[in-house]
């Protein structure tokens, strides 16, 4: 660990112990800063990581932060000084370049938008500190990062029209036209670009597919809601929504609900087909409201900290690791929700 950062934690530390609290801000950085900490005594192989998490917006979000904290904990000889940019980029930079500067071992960012990152992931080059990107994608070229923790978002977009397509055979409505809405994530995320490609990639293979709006709905609920509400007084017929994240899905179906339409999987109710597979969703298709899943799994902190042990081994580590990925539909949701920890 370098010596700045260290003297840093080590004066944290003796703060925590004087004022009795277990999170202090440690920098001027705006946005959450936590600091992991309950222990005094830091030896020379702690492994300080500075994460930048890109925000709070949903119930993944929380499920994200919550596992890259539990894996790179004291108890696992890490540092995590965590950062939360509330959904501003100018925030990530603002953290990276504190990490930079307290010479962290390693930064984890998860990155909001796509594009932007190439002059900082550039200084963090320069200063010799790997970044790994966690979630979501940049389109800087591969070479400025160490490595890459994710899911196949294209592959999820995919897997969504692959489920409306075998709903739709089910109802025996195949070749009908479908009236189709898109809430859609932060316009500009990786999340929200792969998956709307994945989908339009089989989407207009179907003539019958009409998408009739798509909306940046900001993956919250409140908008997911607002957005909704709004899709169903300007058409008279929705048959289907296409819903980028569970929170805007929560909102759409109030929105549903509200305006005397019914969200489910029998004959003239709107097919809801939502991304993420949070336990509450899962709930929902268990009960015949939401049509299917794709799952979208928040679980990255593991992998993170194999990845961190590989490289402090000196070992050569690949450019970009996915973590797996179900589909749940009523057929199969059962047998996974007692398990769903978020
Ligand atoms: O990047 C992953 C997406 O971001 C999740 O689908 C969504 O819930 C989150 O906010």
């Amino acid at each position: 660990m370098k010596t700045r950062i260290k003297a840093i934690i080590a004066l944290f530390l003796s703060i925590q112990m004087i004022v009795g609290c277990s999170a202090l801000p440690l920098t001027d950085l705006s946005g959450d800063l936590y600091v992991d900490s309950d222990n005094s005594t830091i030896s020379d192989d702690v492994i300080v990581v500075g994460v930048s998490q890109l925000g709070s917006e949903s119930v993944w979000r929380t499920a994200n932060t919550a596992s890259v904290q539990n894996a790179l904990s004291q108890e696992n000889g890490y540092f995590a000084i965590m950062n939360n940019a509330r959904q501003k980029q100018e925030n990530q930079i603002k953290a990276i370049r504190s990490f930079i500067s307290q010479r962290v071992d390693y930064i984890v960012v998860a990155p909001l938008l796509e594009e932007g990152w190439e002059n900082t992931l550039q200084e963090a080059k320069d200063a010799g500190i790997p970044v790994i990107l966690m979630d979501r994608n940049v389109s800087a070229d591969s070479s400025y990062y160490t490595t890459s923790v994710g899911t196949d978002k294209w592959a999820e977009g995919e897997n969504a029209a692959k489920c409306l397509e075998s709903i739709l055979k089910k109802r025996g409505l195949y070749n009908r036209e479908i009236n189709i809405v898109v809430l859609e994530g932060t316009h500009g995320s990786s999340a929200q670009l792969g998956r709307t490609m994945g989908f339009d990639s089989i989407a207009r293979t179907h003539d019958n597919w009409k998408i009739l709006e798509r909306v940046d709905a900001e993956f919250t609920t409140i908008k997911g809601k607002e957005v909704m509400k709004d899709f169903l007084g300007k058409y008279d017929k929705v048959d289907v929504v296409i819903s980028q994240n569970d929170d805007m899905t929560f909102g759409a179906i109030e929105a549903i609900n509200e305006a005397g339409y019914k969200a489910g999987i029998e004959n003239d109710d709107i097919i809801v087909i939502s991304f993420d597979a949070c336990h509450e969703a899962l709930e929902l298709v268990e009960k015949g409201i939401i049509a299917a899943e794709i799952e979208c799994n928040p679980e990255q902190g593991e992998l993170i900290s194999e990845i961190i042990q590989m490289l402090e081994a000196g070992e050569k580590v690949e450019k970009e690791y996915k973590v797996e990925e179900l589909v749940f539909t009523k057929e199969n949701v059962s047998e996974y929700i007692d398990t769903r920890s978020y």
